[in-house]
């Protein structure tokens, strides 16, 4: 960067965001600053004079797919004037300057505590100025981004960021760095511009969003619990859900609300990561099987009805055939209603990656196929048990075949039905069939007239 022919400077923009909701959330955030500069959104990459791409550094498989990304707009650009590439998110945090070493074509590299900055940063390249910014700065980038703007019936808000678990095997606390709340004035009024903007549905956001902590306008201190209740109270929001949690940060007040908080989904993102206490040790997640079951337990008194769903890492450096069981067992015995899960991926500067005896690729290969059965198998049966009953679904886009919608049940799954409501409404429907994926509702007022 700096010594080379610069680009010139774009008058349109893509976003391409990997990875986590948070990244989804920071990829239209940066797609309103880019408008407000005045910037127009392309359809695609290929027609975008400037080409975000919004990385993820969890695993190395996501880290490494910016780079074949980047040789793919280079290579399409052939015969017209290259666009400008930046990349952002945490592969920018983790590998700064080395981007640009590796891939010359990519001029901006921007972290995802700096992409406030990126204007500036644009302006830098086309100027043939070095274009980098990870600094995590005292000040919030949200501090500086332009209001939220019209966009769908859902939405993504984040009110929390970074972590301070250090779990053995994740780089968030290094990419992301500390737990920071985002202050309750600041997320009560985003809130209230999403639903003016046509949001019905808000899910709160943090990399460990159950940490949140602030001061209401009283100087009341609030956690998660304290937050999400307030936000009950706004006119026009229908649907609040939050993640990810972490399990040491259920407190009572956070459980209750499950029980008592009407808008509140019954939905529970709570990664358990393993079911063998000795591997969750090596993990460092300090909490046990037997904890994490009681925290369900506690969660289910108040709302029996809750969709569970959870992260999963198969092949931890140590990790047994009877410390794999343990994980088939625990997902038995919560009855995940969903749950991703991932081969072990040893990522550098993280204590699991020079740990002994990490586990050969052929059997995680095994034990993920084995885990993700047993999951597909019970997200079969939530699916399932759910034929029969009336509910109420959030439409949020068109179908395959004309006059079919698909929305969002409270449980996050989505369901197909036939109706002429616009985007954004609520229906009831009963649920007709169920695959693994998907269900089918129809209307309860057409079923009243069959
Ligand atoms: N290898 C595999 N999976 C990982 N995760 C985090 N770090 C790693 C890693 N090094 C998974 C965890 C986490 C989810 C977001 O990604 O399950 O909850
Ligand atoms: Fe990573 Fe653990 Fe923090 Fe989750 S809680 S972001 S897995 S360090």
């Amino acid at each position: 960067m700096g010594a080379r022919m610069s680009k010139p400077a774009p008058k349109s923009f893509h976003v391409k965001s990997f990875g986590c909701q948070m990244n989804v959330y920071d990829g239209a955030r940066m797609a309103e600053l880019l408008e407000a500069d005045g910037l127009t959104m392309a359809a695609s990459a290929d027609e975008a004079d400037l080409v975000v791409l919004n990385t993820c550094h969890i695993r190395e498989k996501a880290a490494e797919k910016v780079y074949s990304d980047i040789g793919r707009i280079v290579k399409q650009s052939r015969g017209r004037q290259q666009p400008m590439i930046a990349v952002a998110g945490c592969v920018a945090q983790a590998e700064g300057g080395e981007i640009p070493r590796r891939a010359p074509a990519v001029d901006i590299v921007v972290g995802p505590q700096a992409y406030h900055n990126l204007p500036a940063l644009v302006a830098d390249a086309a100027a043939g100025r070095k274009a980098l910014d990870t600094d995590m700065p005292a000040i919030s980038k949200f501090e500086s981004l332009p209001k939220r703007r019209k966009q769908g019936p859902t939405a993504f808000l984040t009110v929390q960021e970074g972590c301070d678990k250090f779990c053995t095997y994740c780089v968030v606390p290094y990419t992301r760095g500390a737990e920071v709340s985002r202050p309750w004035g600041a997320i009560v009024d985003e809130a209230k511009a999403l639903i003016d903007a046509g949001a019905r549905e808000i899910t709160l956001l943090g990399q460990n969003v159950n940490a949140w902590a602030g001061d209401d306008d009283a100087g009341r201190r609030h956690g998660l619990d304290g937050l999400i209740r307030a936000l009950d109270g706004l006119p026009g929001l229908a649907r609040i859900r939050y993640m990810t949690s972490h399990p040491n940060d259920m407190t009572e007040g956070l459980i209750a609300a499950h029980g008592d908080v009407e808008t509140l989904m019954p939905f529970l993102h709570l990664p358990v990561q393993s079911g063998s206490d000795r591997i969750l040790k090596a993990m460092n997640r300090s909490h046990t099987r037997d904890s994490y079951l009681a925290i369900i337990d506690r969660v289910r008194a108040v709302r029996p009805d809750i969709a569970l769903s959870g992260d999963f890492i198969v092949g931890f450096p140590g990790e047994t055939d009877a410390d794999f069981e343990a994980t088939l067992d625990i997902v038995r015995a919560v009855k995940h209603a969903q749950a991703f899960s991932f081969k072990y991926s040893p990522r550098a500067g993280t204590p699991a990656a020079t740990m002994a005896d990490q586990v050969a690729p052929e059997l995680m290969d095994e034990r993920l196929q084995r885990l993700q059965a047993l999951i597909n198998e019970q997200q079969q049966a939530f699916n399932a048990a759910l034929v029969g009953r009336r509910t109420e679904i959030l439409i949020e886009r068109n179908g395959k075949k004309a006059g079919q919608r698909i929305g969002k049940s409270p449980w996050l799954q989505s369901v197909v039905v036939e109706t002429a409501a616009a985007i954004g409404e609520l229906v009831t429907a009963e649920i007709v069939s169920a695959g693994p994926n998907s269900l089918n509702g129809v209307l309860a007022e057409q079923q009243v007239a069959a």
